[in-house]
């Protein structure tokens, strides 16, 4: 029998829950369909990007980087850091990966009591051969009856709403996807995040948009769309399209928090001052959080994407990845622009 998740009436403007306050103007569900949702990216999505995107344009849910269900059962020390979110971050969500449903179940349960996520999310989706090769990620689109196995065992350890998150396929056409959306469903899951894009065609190439209508006819439980967004323009062509109940954006969030923002009628782009001010921000946050050295390491993939349009970019982009100090980065930019007229 489908379980039904009364979240909605748990979740009203302010509710205590084992000491902590947590604030919500609408049930997570309506939060997720009204806004744009961050997708997560392993190595991208940390404390510091998550603030960052919070604070410029995402009212939606942020996810965190996924964590492996037995890696935590081994060290969960080691994985809570990867957690780490404080109340005015929420709605959060975790995303755990794997295949072994006891590791899942016991690692859900772990991180509910510990971290009281508004959302656990199941990794149904990555195509990386380090999760599929252990059947994890993608590799359950082949495996529904061990899908449903990990979903069923979570439930009965925890009560945190439950969602998976998959692509439309494994190869193109396939739309492998609908075993998984009709256990999500047949289980109560909150809903199902979509890729719109199948394993093999791995992160480019064409959305199955078609493919998506027609499984969304099938189904009651609320399916996100995610895919292919870098621009306002993207956004309105895919949702006018498809019609999704809700969208998730990963790649072009990076650089540019305000994209959660393109769905809004006063959306403006973002100035050059303040892509950079926001970029120097990110980057003293990751300094903060991860000490100088790794966090200039950690920082240098962001720099392309806030750079993106900067006049001399490309010229200026190699010179900034050389140095190594804070002090350094800061002082070349601050030059920079003021050359270029964009900073006072
Ligand atoms: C570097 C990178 C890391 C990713 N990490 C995750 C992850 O941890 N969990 C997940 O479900 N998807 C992950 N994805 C997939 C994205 O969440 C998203 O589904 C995909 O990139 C398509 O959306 P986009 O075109 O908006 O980026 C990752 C993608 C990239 C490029």
């Amino acid at each position: 029998m489908a379980r039904l998740w009364f979240y909605g009436s748990r979740v009203q403007n302010k509710f205590k829950c084992a000491g902590v306050t947590i604030v919500h103007m609408k049930t997570l569900l309506d939060i997720i369909k009204t806004n744009i949702n961050q997708s997560p990216l392993a190595a991208y999505t940390d404390y510091p990007f998550r603030k960052i995107i919070r604070k410029y344009g995402c009212r939606g849910l942020l996810f965190t980087e996924m964590i492996s269900g037995r890696g935590y059962q081994m060290n969960p020390d080691f994985h809570n850091r990867f957690i780490k979110f404080e109340d005015i971050d929420r709605p959060v969500g975790v995303q755990l990966f794997g295949s072994d449903p006891e590791a899942l179940a016991l690692t859900a349960k772990d991180i509910e009591n510990k971290f009281k996520p508004d959302l656990i999310d199941i990794n149904m989706g990555c195509p990386a051969r380090k999760v599929t090769g252990k059947s994890g990620g993608a590799a359950l689109l082949k495996h529904p009856n061990l899908a449903e196995k990990i979903i069923v065992s979570i439930l009965k350890k925890m009560k945190t709403p439950l969602s998976i998150k998959t692509r439309i396929g494994w190869s193109i056409n396939d739309c492998k996807s609908k075993d998984l959306i009709k256990i999500a469903e047949e289980n109560g899951l909150l809903c199902v995040f979509l890729h719109l894009r199948s394993k093999k065609a791995l992160f480019s190439g064409a959305l199955e948009l078609e493919n998506f209508k027609t499984l969304k006819s099938f189904f009651k439980i609320p399916i996100i769309a995610n895919g292919g967004v870098y621009s306002k323009e993207d956004y309105d062509r895919i949702v006018h399209e498809i019609r999704p109940e809700g969208f998730l954006i990963g790649r072009g969030s990076t650089g540019n928090p305000w994209i959660f923002n393109i769905n809004k009628p006063d959306y403006k782009e973002p100035t050059r001052e303040e892509r950079i001010s926001v970029m120097l921000e990110h980057f003293n946050l990751m300094i903060e959080e991860y000490g100088e050295t790794s966090g200039i390491l950690k920082f240098r993939k962001f720099l392309k994407p806030y750079l993106k349009g900067i006049p001399d970019h490309v010229k200026f982009l190699p010179q900034l990845i050389q140095f190594k100090t804070r002090q350094e980065i800061i002082e070349t930019i601050q030059k920079h622009f003021q050359a270029t007229k964009l900073l006072d």
